[in-house]
């Protein structure tokens, strides 16, 4: 039966007013997380179906961010990403020593396992790997995890081998990587099953080796073929000297920073040669992300700038000729700046025929950045045009790599003079060697089409 109160079948009811109990009216932060979901839709069709191995010391398994953590891998594995966890448990097998009274035996960092130490490391293994298990099965209502069951495998996946005697020192119970059977982790992951690996390999004469996690990370990470290899660390990342953050570098820049051993955490030092193995043995990109910022994977993962440093085997930037893929990206990059009024109106049309005129700058397969060029033959000079960088890749030297590729088109062509029409960026073509002259410089054609309204500044360049 219809009340007063109650809307008419088919109606809407009349929002709250601003303040009124019920559901607030969208605000300023509403529109921020619809433009940030939206932003991530690249890379969740990007990440679906790919493998990602995280590897994380027993810190923080037993540290405040865990089940967030567990919350974030759970999201990672609803979107479709096949996760591999390596757990380690240095902290917890230091704990089980002095609670026993064995003293913790390191050679040059590395533990020295006696059998003493072993039956340690295998306790500490075990209630860690229990304790991440039981983060990963949540599922209160309520909560990130709220109805979606992550079913957590494991098994005899990695065969070890003894270290042996290093310096003279016997490593004993302490193991390496022999094989990893992707075969079986892969048959995994197929199911949709989390694969949760604990650092312990078994010989085929059954003895059973203390492994380093992230040498296990590193190994499984190369067998999968994993796309992302990823470790959680002491750090936000790989720092320069001074003290900020590297967001990404080659194997070859990475191991420039291994060798000159600055800035390099504790973590970072067992960390980024396992990551340069990795990369130069085809895992496309390894993470060092910050174990203490919390929803650090997401921010890496899901946000252009990302927040740790990523090492992959080649440059991630790449300045090429452009091509009829990249026109809606393109739109993309440009139609803020025609908004504004900082680049003339192009529109779709007009792109799609000039597209072989622009170079484009990607960053990780994405298009952050393009310039085009207009020739005028008869007159010796080309203009550089559409010239732009996404925001958050700005100040990164990709603008000037941009000039650079169009000046050098511009000599191939034989042109002689490089100008630009701009109305807000003058200062940064007179840093690069332009200088202001007057519409009356143009090419005959470009002047009869100069917009006196834009009164925008001409800055020209000999080649
Ligand atoms: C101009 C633009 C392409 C530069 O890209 P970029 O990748 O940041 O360029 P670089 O990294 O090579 O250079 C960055 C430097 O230029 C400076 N810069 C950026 N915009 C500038 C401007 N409008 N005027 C003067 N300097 C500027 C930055 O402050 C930085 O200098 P700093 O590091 O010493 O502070 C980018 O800022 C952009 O897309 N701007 C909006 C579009 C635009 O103005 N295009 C030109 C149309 S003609």
């Amino acid at each position: 039966m219809s009340t007063e109160s109650d809307p008419e079948p088919g109606s809407r009811a009349a929002p709250p007013a601003s303040g009124e109990a019920g559901r607030p009216h969208h605000s300023e932060s509403t529109a921020r997380f619809v433009a940030w979901v939206r932003a991530a839709a690249p890379y969740i069709h990007a990440f679906r179906g790919k493998t990602f191995v995280v590897g994380f010391g027993g810190e923080v398994a037993a540290g405040p961010l865990a089940q967030s953590l567990a919350y974030d891998c759970n999201l990672l594995a609803a979107l479709g990403i096949r996760l591999v966890l390596v757990h380690g448990a240095r902290a917890q097998i230091d704990a089980e020593l002095a609670r026993r009274g064995v003293e913790a035996r390191f050679h040059n960092g590395l533990r020295i396992t006696d059998p003493a130490a072993m039956e340690c490391v295998k306790m500490a293994m075990a209630v860690t790997r229990f304790e991440v298990e039981a983060l990963l099965s949540q599922g209160l209502p309520n909560t990130p995890m709220a109805g979606g069951y992550m079913r957590v495998t494991g098994g005899n996946f990695i065969t070890a081998r003894p270290v042996g005697v290093v310096d003279g020192v016997d490593h004993q119970f302490t193991g390496a990587v022999r094989k990893v059977i992707a075969e079986e982790i892969n048959a995994d992951l197929d199911q949709q099953n989390v694969v949760l690996i604990t650092p312990l390999g078994m010989s085929p004469a059954g003895e059973i080796f203390n492994m380093c996690m992230e040498e296990v990370a590193e190994a499984v990470a190369v067998a999968v073929k994993a796309e992302k290899l990823i470790y959680l660390c002491d750090a936000p990342g790989l720092l320069d000297g001074d003290g900020a953050l590297i967001a990404s570098v080659t194997a070859d820049e990475a191991q420039q920073h291994l060798d000159a051993g600055e800035g390099l955490t504790e973590d970072l030092h067992w960390y980024l040669p396992c990551a340069i193995r990795a990369v130069r043995r085809g895992v496309a990109r390894c993470h060092l992300v910050d174990r203490d910022k919390d929803g650090a994977l997401l921010l890496e993962f899901f946000t252009p700038a990302g927040v740790g440093t990523v090492v992959s085997r080649d440059p991630l930037f790449r300045v090429r000729e452009a091509s009829g893929d990249d026109v809606g990206a393109l739109v993309a990059l440009i139609s803020p700046l025609e908004s504004d009024g900082t680049l003339v109106r192009r529109g779709r049309e007009l792109l799609e025929r000039e597209v072989d005129r622009f170079s484009v700058v990607e960053y990780d397969n994405m298009l952050v950045g393009c310039a085009a060029l207009y020739p005028f033959s008869e007159d010796n000079a080309a203009e550089l045009a559409c010239l732009a960088v996404t925001p958050e890749y700005r100040r990164a030297g990709l603008g000037g790599q941009l000039l650079q590729r169009i000046e050098r088109r511009a000599r191939r062509e034989r042109m002689d003079r490089l100008f630009v029409l701009t109305t807000r960026t003058a200062h940064w073509f007179r840093e690069r060697g332009f200088s202001e002259t007057g519409p009356e410089a143009l090419p005959r054609q470009k002047r009869d089409l100069y917009n006196l309204q834009r009164r925008s500044k001409v800055f020209v360049k000999t080649l």
